[in-house]
């Protein structure tokens, strides 16, 4: 296959897709929004349950549980839909978790934790995903990574490094899978309402509602761009600043910081 030439970006009702994370935030409106607009829709996460209750607004959708750091239950989930449908044309990696880093008392334990997820988790699915992938006549991996990959926050020293191991995984993924016809869009969002940001106690400038992010996802999957970000107007203002000069930058996000604060805390309780 040239590498040049590509067959047309299929219509999503013609689409076998599977999408993991799908028991809520962004992936649970992902399922509300795509269900009637996709051929056959295969959904995972951990929570049976949950899934169990979306998959009955929809004959189309098939439930899949699957733990991300288990390769073997990601390898089942992918023999079904084989053996269902004999091929894949969409992956949504989009599974996900968030925890946040005290900077003066790093706890190795939470990275692996978070990496674990976010980062193994990825390739996990991935990995499961590619047989299925290739005998879809042009198959797709949009993959959720976070706007954070823009610019170094504070706080987010596991989160921000998993998600740029993911976006960086799925660059060289693409230059490796581009050959063999496999399109890898990389999805970077700014702040969504979910469960996993209600826990949040910072500001998040610019928060979208999860219906608002699944539109601009489904907009994304019907054109493969390498980049599908938004809110437009934050992922662009946190690129810009990813793009100062290092001293400025540096003062941006160290502005933001709460060590001091969390230091005066414990001052007082000890
Ligand atoms: N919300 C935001 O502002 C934001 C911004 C940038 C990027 N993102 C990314 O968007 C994705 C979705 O996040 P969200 O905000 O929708 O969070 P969420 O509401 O907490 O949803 C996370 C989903 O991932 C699943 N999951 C977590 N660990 C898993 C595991 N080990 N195996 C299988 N499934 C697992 C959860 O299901 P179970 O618990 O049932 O397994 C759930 O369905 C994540 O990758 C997140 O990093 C979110």
């Amino acid at each position: 296959m040239s590498l040049w030439h590509k067959d047309p970006v299929p219509d999503l009702n013609e689409q076998i897709i599977w999408l993991t994370g799908a028991s809520s935030g962004i992936g649970e409106a992902l399922t509300k929004a795509l269900a009637d607009r996709c051929l056959h829709l295969y959904i995972s996460a951990r929570s049976r349950d949950k899934l169990e209750t979306l998959a009955e607004s929809a004959s189309n959708i098939t439930v899949l549980p699957a733990d991300i750091t288990d390769p073997e239950s990601l390898q089942q989930a992918a023999e079904k839909i084989h053996a269902t449908s004999g091929r894949l044309d969409t992956l949504i990696a989009n599974a996900g978790t968030c925890e946040y880093v005290d900077a003066l008392q790093l706890d190795p334990d939470l990275f692996r934790r978070v990496h674990e997820t976010n980062f193994m988790g990825m390739v996990n699915t991935v990995a499961a995903a590619i047989p299925l992938l290739q005998r879809s006549r042009r198959g797709y991996i949009a993959g959720v990574s976070s706007s954070v990959t823009f610019l170094a926050m504070p706080r987010a020293q596991a989160y921000g490094s998993s998600k740029a191991a993911v976006t960086h995984f799925l660059e060289a993924m693409k230059a490796d899978l581009m050959p063999v016809g496999i399109d890898v869009s990389v999805i970077s969002p700014g702040f969504v309402r979910t469960p996993l940001t209600d826990v949040n106690d910072f500001p998040m400038p610019m928060l979208i509602s999860p219906e608002q992010a699944a539109g601009a996802i489904i907009q994304g999957l019907q054109k493969r761009p390498w980049q599908i970000a938004f809110p437009k107007r934050f992922t662009f203002l946190l690129s810009l600043l990813g793009h100062l000069p290092a001293p400025l930058r540096h003062r941006v996000t160290s502005a933001m910081s709460r060590t001091r604060e969390q230091e005066t805390v414990r001052e007082n309780h000890s």
